[in-house]
This record gives C-alpha cells, sequence and structure tokens, in this order.
C-alpha cells in the first residue's frame, strides 16, 4: 500500500521500470503499483537555515533516471510560518522563476514567523523530506517522507502520508461519496467543459482538502496553490501523491479545532465569499430552448397563477440572435425589454446567459458585429502562440474568439459591452457559462502545433489524455501567461472581470454572477451550479456531495440543475428533486434543450404541490439563509453543511452525506431512491423537532410524532439511523434543539416577503436555553457591512428568559419589520405569565399570550419584538 507509483501514465513494464531506476514487483493486481520508487530518487537538503519567515534550504537532485526529463538539478525551498494556524512552504527554481498563480487576493507574507505556531516543522535532509506536526496531539499532518520529490520542469510530483482515513474535498469530480474513498484513486484537475461522469475532470480547479484526525474534531486542510494541470492521486495509508505538469510546488497547510475552523481558515486564505443579494436566494427558473418570448412569458404566467414562490426567471442562448452575446432575437423575443418591465413590475429579475466565446461571423442582417469589432480594436482576443494571432475556434455561434479577461483592457471592454446592452435589456444578473474555456474544435480551427505546451512529456489522467481536448491549444497566450499554466484561472479572471461590469452596469450593487467554472476563490465573486448533470435518481443524490464540496471550497452560493438537465425527468423524480432543491443554497431548476420541459413548470401533471409547499418554507426560512450567507461572508462559515462538521464528536456521522445541515441547525433529509417512503436516515446527537409540524401545529408529544413520522428520533432515538417516514410530499426537515432561527411570512417574491412580518422559532436543547442570530439590511447595496448600513440581533435563551440584544441598528428602513410570532419548542413547564423588558427594566405592560399546553406552543405579540426593534 506505501508503493509510490513510478510509472503513473501507462501500464508498467520491467523494460521502463529499469530505465526508470525503480523497483518491479508485479502483483496479484494491477491496481497497485507494479514499479514504485525506491529511496534512489528525490533531493538532499543543503544549508537548512533560518530566515525571516521559517527556513530556506538548496534542495540538489540525487543523481538518478528521470521519469519524464528536464529534472532540475537544484530547487529552492522555502517555509512561512504565518500564522499560529497556517503553514507554507514552497519549492521553485534556485535560479530562475517558474510560472505562479496571479491569484487577485493572496498578499504575500515577509514574516517573521509566528512565535505561536500550532505545529512544529521538521526538515529532513538526506533525502529532503517535509513533516508538519501538530504539537498538541503529535500527529504528523503533512509528511513527504513517504516519496521522493520529482521536479522536472514540467513534472513536479511530491507524496504525503496522512494521519487519518477521512478525507474530504478536491474537486471539481463527480465524487459519489463525500467522504474519499482511498482505494487507489487518480482525481485529475484541469477545468474542462464535462458533465458530471465518473473518474473525469470537470468543470471547477480545486485542490484543497480537509481531513478531520479524531473525535475531538481536530482537522486540518491542504491546499496547492497550482493552477496547472495535474492528478492527485489518494492510496491506502492513506497516502495522497500530486503529479503536476508545471507552475511550483506552494502548499498551505492549516490547523483547526474543528472541520469547520479549517474551511474558515482555508477562506481566509483565498478571499471570503461574497455576500448575496437577498433576491438571489429565491427561486431562480430556467431552461434551454425556450423557443420565443411568448413560450417564456406563458411559463411565468403558469407560475405566477400556481402561486410558486419564484424571484427569477432566466434565459439561456436561445434570446440572442444568432447565439451571439450582447444581442437579442428580435423577432422570436420581440418585446423583450417590455417583458423584462413586466418582471420588474411584479417584483421579479431577470437573469441572461453570456458565454465567453464572441462570434467572428456577422450580424444576421449582415451588420457588423460590433461587440466582436470593438473587441478586435481593442486587441483583448487570447492569442496564438506568437502572442498577436488571435486564436479561432468554434462554439454556439460557429467561429469564435476568446476575450483574455486576465488583461486589462478586456475586463474594460467586457464591462462595456454589458453595460451597453443593460441600456437595451435591464437584466439584472449574469449567468457566464462555457468558461472552461470550451471549444468544439480540438485546440483550434488550425488544430495546435506541436511543441511541449500542446504535447508535454506527462499528460495527466485527464478526459482524452490531450490537455487541449475541448478547449484552446495549450500555447496560446494570455496577459496572465500561456494557455498551459492559466488555462485553468479561465472561468476565475472571467467572474473577476464580470464583477467589474456589474459594478458599473449597477453602481453600488450586488446583482448576481453564476459561474460554471471555478478556482480557488471564486466565491469571493461568484456562485456556481454543478454543471450538466443528468434526470437520474443517482445524479440527485451525488448533488449533495457535490454541494458540499463547494462549502469546502468557499462558494456555499451553489446548487445542481433542479430535476436534472439531460433527460427527461419523471413526475417522481422531479418532485424529490424539487423538495431537495428547495434547500440547495442556489435553488434553480433547469434543463437542456431537446428534452422535454420540465415538470413541475411546463408539463401535466405536476407536481406544483409539493415545489410551492417547499419553496414556500424556503421563502419562510429566507431571514435565517441570509443571515447564514452573512456568516459565510464575514467569518467563512459553511452555509450547507456536512453534519460531520457539527457532530464530529460522533464518528458515524463522518461519512453522512445523503443528509446535511442548513448552518448548524436544520437538518435535511431528502428521499434520494426512486419509490421509497422512507428513508434510513442518522439522527445525530441533539434534540430535534421536526419543522413542518411544529410549524403548523406547534410541538408535539412523543406520542402524536409517532404518529405523523413513524419512527421519530426527537423522543428517544439518536446517533442512530431511524426509518424516517416521508411520504410523496415531505422531505425531513428537522431543527435542532439550543438554536433560534428568524423567519418571515413568505410571500411569492422576495421582493413582497421582505415586507412582511418576522418570527423567531426557539427550539430549545435538554438545557432549556438556545441561541441564535439575524442579519438585515436593504438586500442588495454593496458594502452594507463595511458601511454600517445593517441590523444586527443575537438572541439567546436561558432562565426562561429570552434575551436579544441589538449590536447593530443603523439600517432604518430595518425598524418597520417587527418580529410577530415567537413560538419556542421544548418547554417542558407550563406558561402562567410573560413579561416584557427593555434594559433590564421591566416596562409596564404584560405580554399577552396564549398558552396551550396540549402542544406547548406560545405565539407572543408584535409588541415585544417591536420594542426591541427600536432599541438603540
Ligand atoms: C452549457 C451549460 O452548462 C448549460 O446549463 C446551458 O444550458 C448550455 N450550455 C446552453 O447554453
Amino acid at each position: 500500500n506505501e508503493r509510490i507509483n513510478c510509472i503513473p501514465e501507462q501500464f508498467p513494464t520491467q523494460a521502463i521500470c529499469a530505465q526508470r531506476g525503480c523497483c518491479w514487483r508485479p502483483w496479484n493486481d494491477s491496481i497497485i503499483p507494479w514499479c514504485f520508487f525506491a529511496e534512489n530518487h528525490g533531493y538532499n537538503a543543503q544549508g537548512i537555515e533560518t530566515i525571516s519567515t521559517g527556513v530556506e534550504a538548496q534542495l540538489n537532485r540525487i543523481s538518478s533516471p528521470t521519469l519524464f526529463g528536464n529534472d532540475l538539478n537544484s530547487v529552492l525551498f522555502t517555509t512561512e510560518s504565518q500564522t499560529p494556524n497556517r503553514f507554507r512552504f514552497k519549492i521553485t527554481d534556485l535560479n530562475k522563476s517558474r510560472y505562479e498563480v496571479p491569484h487577485q487576493y493572496l498578499k504575500s507574507f515577509t514574516g517573521p514567523a509566528t512565535s505561536e505556531a500550532l505545529y512544529d516543522v521538521i526538515v529532513n535532509e538526506t533525502p529532503f523530506s517535509i513533516q508538519v506536526i501538530r504539537k498538541s496531539n503529535k500527529n504528523i499532518l503533512f509528511d513527504s517522507s513517504i516519496g521522493p520529490l520529482v521536479y522536472a520542469d514540467q513534472y513536479l510530483q511530491i507524496s504525503t502520508r496522512l494521519p487519518s482515513e477521512y478525507i474530504y474535498g478536491i474537486g471539481e469530480h463527480n465524487h459519489k461519496r463525500f467522504r474519499h474513498d482511498l482505494y487507489w484513486k487518480t482525481w485529475p484537475i484541469f477545468t474542462r467543459d464535462q458533465t458530471p461522469a465518473d473518474y473525469t475532470n470537470r468543470t471547477g480547479h480545486h485542490t484543497f482538502f480537509m481531513c478531520i484526525e479524531d473525535t475531538s474534531g481536530r482537522s486540518f486542510g491542504v491546499f496547492l496553490m497550482n493552477s496547472n494541470a495535474m492528478e492527485i492521486f489518494i492510496q491506502p495509508p492513506p497516502v495522497v501523491t500530486y503529479r503536476v505538469t508545471g507552475g511550483i510546488l506552494d502548499f498551505y497547510i492549516f490547523l483547526g479545532d474543528t472541520p469547520e475552523q479549517v474551511v474558515q481558515q482555508y477562506q481566509e486564505l483565498i478571499g471570503l465569499p461574497a455576500m448575496p443579494a437577498y433576491w438571489t436566494l429565491g427561486f431562480q427558473l430556467s431552461r434551454w430552448s425556450y423557443t420565443s418570448l411568448d413560450v417564456v412569458k406563458e411559463v411565468v404566467k403558469r407560475n405566477r397563477d400556481a402561486g410558486i414562490p419564484y424571484d427569477t426567471q432566466v434565459t439561456d442562448i436561445d434570446y440572442m440572435e444568432d447565439k451571439k452575446d450582447f444581442t437579442y432575437d428580435t423577432v422570436a423575443f420581440k418585446g423583450l425589454p417590455e417583458f423584462v418591465q413586466d418582471l420588474h413590475d411584479h417584483g421579479q429579475k431577470y437573469v441572461i446567459i453570456l458565454d465567453p466565446a464572441i462570434s467572428i461571423g456577422k450580424r444576421a442582417n449582415g451588420a457588423a458585429y460590433e461587440t466582436y469589432d470593438r473587441g478586435t480594436a481593442q486587441h483583448v482576443w487570447v492569442n496564438e502562440s506568437d502572442g498577436t494571432t488571435p486564436i479561432i475556434g468554434e462554439v454556439w455561434p460557429g467561429l469564435t474568439v476568446y476575450p483574455d479577461f486576465t488583461s486589462p483592457q478586456c475586463i474594460d471592454w467586457w464591462a462595456d459591452e454589458c453595460d451597453r446592452f443593460h441600456q437595451e435589456v435591464s437584466y439584472d444578473g449574469l449567468w457566464i457559462d462555457m468558461n472552461e474555456v470550451s471549444s468544439f474544435v480540438q485546440g483550434s480551427l488550425k488544430g495546435c502545433e506541436e511543441n511541449k505546451w500542446n504535447y508535454p512529456p506527462f499528460t495527466p489522467d485527464i478526459l482524452d489524455k490531450i490537455l487541449y481536448s475541448k478547449t484552446i491549444c495549450m500555447d496560446s497566450m494570455q496577459y496572465w501567461g500561456r494557455q498551459y499554466d492559466v488555462h485553468s484561472l479561465y472561468g476565475y479572471s472571467m467572474a473577476i472581470a464580470t464583477e467589474k461590469a456589474v459594478q458599473k452596469v449597477f453602481p453600488n450593487k450586488r446583482s448576481f454572477i453564476l459561474t460554471r467554472s471555478t478556482f480557488a476563490g471564486t466565491g469571493k465573486h461568484a456562485a456556481h451550479w454543478l454543471g450538466d448533470n443528468f434526470a437520474t435518481w443517482e445524479q440527485m443524490e451525488w448533488s449533495i456531495t457535490g454541494m458540499l464540496e463547494f462549502s469546502l471550497f468557499g462558494i456555499p452560493l451553489v446548487g445542481a440543475d433542479i430535476c436534472g438537465f439531460v433527460g427527461d425527468t419523471t413526475e417522481e423524480l422531479c418532485r424529490r428533486w424539487m423538495q431537495l432543491g428547495a434547500f440547495y443554497p442556489f435553488s434553480r431548476n433547469h434543463n437542456s434543450e431537446t428534452y422535454e420541459a420540465l415538470c413541475p413548470f411546463s408539463f401535466s401533471p405536476c407536481p406544483f404541490k409539493s415545489s410551492r409547499h417547499y419553496l414556500t418554507i424556503r421563502y419562510t426560512l429566507l431571514p435565517f439563509l441570509y443571515t447564514l450567507f452573512y456568516k459565510a461572508h464575514q467569518f467563512g462559515e459553511t452555509v450547507a453543511r456536512p453534519i460531520l462538521h457539527e457532530f464530529y464528536e460522533d464518528k458515524n456521522s463522518w461519512i453522512e452525506d445523503t443528509q446535511f445541515l442548513w448552518g448548524p441547525s436544520l437538518l435535511i433529509t431528502p428521499v434520494l431512491k426512486q419509490g421509497a417512503d422512507t428513508v434510513s436516515a442518522y439522527i445525530p446527537d441533539a434534540t430535534w423537532y421536526d419543522y413542518e409540524t411544529v410549524s403548523n401545529e406547534g410541538v408535539l408529544t412523543c406520542s402524536n410524532v409517532f404518529s405523523y413520522i413513524k419512527y421519530l428520533s426527537y423522543c428517544q432515538k439518536k446517533k442512530q439511523r431511524v426509518d424516517m417516514y416521508l411520504p410523496a410530499d415531505k422531505i425531513g426537515l428537522h431543527l435542532r434543539g439550543g438554536y433560534i432561527i428568524p423567519i418571515q411570512q413568505p410571500s411569492v417574491t422576495t421582493t413582497a416577503s421582505r415586507m412582511n412580518p418576522l418570527g423567531l422559532i426557539i427550539a430549545l436543547n435538554e438545557n432549556n436555553t438556545a441561541e441564535g442570530d439575524f442579519f438585515w439590511d436593504d438586500g442588495e447595496t454593496t458594502d452594507t457591512i463595511q458601511n454600517d448600513n445593517y441590523i444586527l440581533y443575537t438572541f439567546s435563551v436561558s432562565n426562561n428568559a429570552l434575551k436579544i440584544t441589538c449590536t447593530h441598528s443603523s439600517y432604518q428602513e430595518g425598524t418597520s419589520l417587527a418580529f410577530e410570532t415567537i413560538k419556542i419548542l421544548g418547554l417542558t413547564d407550563s406558561v402562567t405569565e410573560v413579561r416584557v423588558a427593555e434594559n433590564n427594566q421591566a416596562l409596564n405592560s404584560h405580554a399577552n399570550f396564549t398558552y396551550d399546553a396540549s402542544n406547548q406552543y406560545q405565539p407572543l405579540p408584535l409588541l415585544i419584538l417591536y420594542f426591541a426593534l427600536s432599541w438603540k
């Protein structure tokens, strides 16, 4: 199991093995390397010196046969003890600079090294290896001594042995389970226009993983800042091996007391996620192949008539004239501007798709395509290897050029085009697609030259085994560098450019950017959906893992295409998916052309009932969800949260990935199997209240809970699986005792619901305590937090008192809202009196309340919270 493969790229033979100077021991199973490294490979460290950030040493290559040629004889190793819980080490060329990711957020660290590090670092000299050890428990978090360092011009390899078998993250892939399978798995990483298929590279590039060490919650994270094509190989001990085609080795190791803390530390490094506009948390409806505006209008009408809560109508490439960005089809989509006005008049929003590829052809009427002409005049395209000739590929509109979003003049051009089009069609948000970047011809219209960039000596196990497959040639040039190095940053740079555009189009407004391709730090600029999934039960299930992984990657506004993108869905699948999708942080129903228009919105019979019901609950919970996003934005907390982040003391929770939480306190248990009405659900160690029962009828006693859910855990079953009864129109929603969540009376748009009365649900734990918070601002102005234009409450319950503390009250409009209903779940004593106090002074008025002993449920009057809200 500890063999580090010496022939990772092809079927091993003894001859190749001998050539590479590795050990040959065939085994009865070819998954285990037959040819593996011995200690004759690697580097020796020379002259380890202390520097301001940590240590530095020259590493000299041990003389040995090469794997892929051009090994560097000497490299420079540097460490940075950046903070008590963050350690970085870098290995670069000693003599000349190599490509490094020009990340937009990372700041360089010049020291001094922290004196309070929670870790020790041991650098072994002969051969070189590095160990990062957690001081408190002596766990070796990173240990490269298990394999050799290989450092060639186009092949970098390093391995690390991990102290735990529980690993999460690395993407973007179609990981079926959240916890990694350690059985000899190769995960290629290189952005590519690719549906969620097994083991292939996909649209995002994420090297971050989190590893939980023990039931105390201690966890650590490892991040390799590198954008080159690579594969990450995982084998049983567990050992993780990186095989990278370029750039440098630039590792960050994070030490957390909990898994959640590790994710926070990672996001602190790469950039905390954007604060979304409130409306973007509302439901969005989309499809590819709305053949005309009339069809879209019909869809909007059906949904309005059915009372489906939905904020945003999206149109795909169909609205465009000949699929050209910044145009619309004035025949089939005649009246689009007026339609958008109608959406706005109904408090709804309009989002359009934009593709990066720009047609080089003329407009339908033979006129010049000015977007292209203006771009050409400003030299904004990605060029061929000569650095001056725009590379030509092919996408939806036919032959295309590709904007180089890494160049400042391109960003200006893009912002200007977005602005011009907005003057024609007043869209509210932008969906940026195909930005891996995708091309339908391999490399370019002319093909790709035979050189070391297009045909490197080592190609990771990516789809088609060709770097330029479904994209542009690897020797093409961008402002940030050569495609070979910057390819996986295309979507990331496009998101940043689109953010600049949005700032121009909507000064001081947050708008909405949804991107398909992502990199570390994209969450600071955009949301993400999980790409072109299939309308299958499995893909619905796996979407939970995908969503949780993006929580780890710092892109919390994430969801999958509800009901499935490719393939005809069924009423049952779509109903179950709508139930689940109502709890994706980003909730959008979208499907592909040629497939039957999606239920529940476009054909009959449709599960309107279930969709409406759960979207209504989503809208009720939006103040809670928005507050979670505030905490993601400010502190890097996850929104869709893996159960293990909250219940790490319980090792069983470490593998749960068919259920998830919103923040710490709402447990979501979807039905994921065809024909099922009962789910084997895991009940983490807490008091749980069935949301739907309590929201309608108050808290139930054990006996009547059982009448609703055959075997509910809330009374006595914890830390075990229960058969949760979830008939056709139900998804499991459970509130965790100990938490207070803000709610709002729902409506069919957030524009309307934001005006409605608020409320609180207080779910007591066994100690009769609870806590929570509430963030509120105008929902769309930028920087409300920096400008102190928001409201923040913290709530806590103990000793029979609900204490409401207003820590910020500077958003004036918010004071017209009131919390009209407070539900307290889990009271054991009966209630005889409710008193109101302000600043600890009892007020004259005693609150009127009703107390129903049969369900122990007390709605309190508006009065109380009104005081709280007007209190400064
Ligand atoms: C690919 C996207 O992933 C999909 O969502 C979209 O419908 C098509 N492109 C057409 O624009």
